[in-house]
């Protein structure tokens, strides 16, 4: 069976490698916005216990959607940094109960497409794991390590390489802990792995679907629009 869960959902980023009129997880998406795609993987599971979607002070889309007023869904101000963000989420989390052992699993706004197989996936795995997780995609293409003058360097061994997707699932109290360490230091970290892995644990890796993919440019989501309409 699957443990029960929190999640969060950063969403106060501004989205500028898209270039749009607007951040992208409020761009269209076969009929909803993007967000609205993110958010029903998880409102639609059992396990789930209350979600926090983080938002940008200023925000003025939220508001307009359906789900706003989804009793489950609880709002907190993201931050400068994407760390920033999830902090305020899992401090949000707490105050609506949520305890430090429990799991809370993090997730992109921008990142629609995850599927219910995967999700059970990296519940059913970590589950009873002392660490916690993240899915994540096996490198597929050869890799080069490329020099300042745009020629390779080296040919690196891909078998040990991953990209790292979301959901990331880690107890409640460690991540806070472990984000709250990299943002007094100062150090960049760009998933909530990384910090965890800043505080000397080792998160395991799940394999997941390579089409859990992240809008990133705006090909990403001409991707999706062409694979949902066929
Ligand atoms: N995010 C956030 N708070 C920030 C920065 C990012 O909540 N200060 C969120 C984004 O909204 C997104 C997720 O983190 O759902 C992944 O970040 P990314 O893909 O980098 O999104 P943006 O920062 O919005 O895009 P860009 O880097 O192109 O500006
Ligand atoms: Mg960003």
């Amino acid at each position: 069976m699957f443990p029960e869960f929190w999640t969060v959902i950063p969403a106060a980023g501004v989205g500028s490698r898209m270039r749009a009129d607007r951040p992208k997880q409020y761009l269209p998406l076969a009929g909803k916005s993007v967000i609205e795609h993110t958010l029903s993987c998880f409102l639609d599971h059992p396990g789930l216990l209350g979600l926090v979607v983080s938002l940008a002070a200023d925000d003025p889309y939220w508001a307009n959607l359906d789900c706003a007023k989804d009793p489950r869904i609880q709002r907190a101000d993201g931050g400068a940094e994407r760390a920033d963000s999830v902090l305020a989420g899992l401090h949000r989390l707490s105050e609506q109960g949520a305890r430090d052992g429990d799991w809370v699993l993090v997730h992109d706004a921008a990142r629609p497409n995850l599927s219910r197989q995967d999700l059970d996936k990296l519940l059913v795995e970590l589950g009873d794991d002392p660490v916690g997780g993240l899915l994540a995609v096996p490198a597929r293409d050869t890799l080069k390590r490329a020099g300042t003058d745009g020629r390779v360097v080296e040919t690196i061994d891909r078998s040990v390489i991953w990209q790292a997707f979301t959901p990331q699932m880690f107890r409640l109290g460690a991540l806070r802990d472990a984000l709250a360490n990299v943002l007094e230091a100062g150090a960049a970290v760009t998933d909530e792995a990384s910090a965890l892995e800043w505080a000397g644990f080792s998160p395991r890796l799940v394999e997941g679907r390579s089409d859990n993919l992240k809008i990133t440019r705006p090909e990403d989501l001409q991707w999706l629009q062409q694979r949902w309409q066929s």
